[in-house]
């Protein structure tokens, strides 16, 4: 993590998870458990069912809350969808975009998750890009450039001066809710891959302020290694982020791990 140019980021990514009725528990229990949230920005991603009573639970607290997906429409006849502007409305601030288990089970493709990262942005909220590759991809050699390819085609047509409110997350799918973590060595050389890239395309200054962020089966436990590679700026978790403690830590370990930069 290098705090010096760009926030630590901790999201949970509830899934289909919490029924609306547990949210009020959830956060009754966060809140005190909380650790001081200055220097770690911690976004909850809960169903859309649950958004606006979890907005209104975390409001005045720092605590950002994130769409899971939205629609690449703006609004119109797309029965079951939701909008980026509905989503705004509603005081959301961040959306996932491109998850694997979308793009897997719902068949998402590259293009699609394009059109929602640019739908996200011009309704002046931030996407949090997935990308990652298969256990297949990973054994075959191809992961770097699969990644690459996904990064690319996610960010086409973001302008420069809008690269500041995207972040990325690296989610390797094989790693993700099977407790089979990345070491922190293939995770963090994805993530310097991957800052390479936007580097690339938009330039040192953009491409050291983006927050890049790890997910897959990451838990209190393996943060402090994972958050300590120097392009890894913090984590989407799914699993863990249901346990407030086990959530808790993981905060505390990015908190602890961006106040290293003052001390150096
Ligand atoms: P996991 O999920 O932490 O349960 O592996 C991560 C994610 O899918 O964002």
């Amino acid at each position: 993590m290098n705090t010096k140019y760009r926030r630590a980021i901790i999201g949970g990514n509830w899934k289909m998870n919490l029924l609306p009725s547990e949210i009020k528990a959830y956060v009754k229990k966060l809140l005190p458990n909380l650790p001081p949230t200055r220097d770690c920005e911690v976004i909850i991603c809960p169903s859309f069912i649950s958004l606006g009573q979890t907005i209104s639970a975390l409001r005045g607290t720092g605590v950002a809350v994130a769409a899971q997906n939205v629609s690449e429409f703006p609004s119109g006849a797309y029965t079951g969808e939701v909008s980026a502007p509905q989503l705004s409305d509603i005081g959301a601030t961040h959306v996932i975009v491109g998850h694997s288990e979308r793009r897997i089970y719902f068949g998402e493709k590259d293009l699609t998750v394009n059109r929602k990262v640019l739908t996200v942005l011009e309704h002046g909220m931030r996407p949090i890009v997935c990308i990652g590759e298969s256990g297949a991809i990973r054994d075959a050699g191809a992961a770097e450039e699969l990644v690459s390819f996904q990064l690319k085609t996610a960010l086409h047509g973001v302008a420069p001066q809008k690269m500041r409110r995207v972040a990325i997350a690296y989610e390797p799918v094989w790693a993700i809710g099977t407790g089979k973590t990345a070491t922190a060595q293939q995770a963090g050389d994805m993530c310097a891959m991957i800052r390479t890239s936007i580097r690339k395309i938009y330039g040192a200054r953009i491409a050291r302020s983006v927050s890049i962020l790890y997910g897959g089966s990451m838990n209190g436990d393996n943060a402090p290694e994972l958050l300590a590679q120097p392009d890894i700026d913090g984590g989407l978790i799914g699993g863990a982020s249901l346990k407030v403690e086990d959530f808790c830590r993981i905060i505390s370990a990015a908190i602890e791990e961006s106040a290293k930069i003052y001390k150096e």
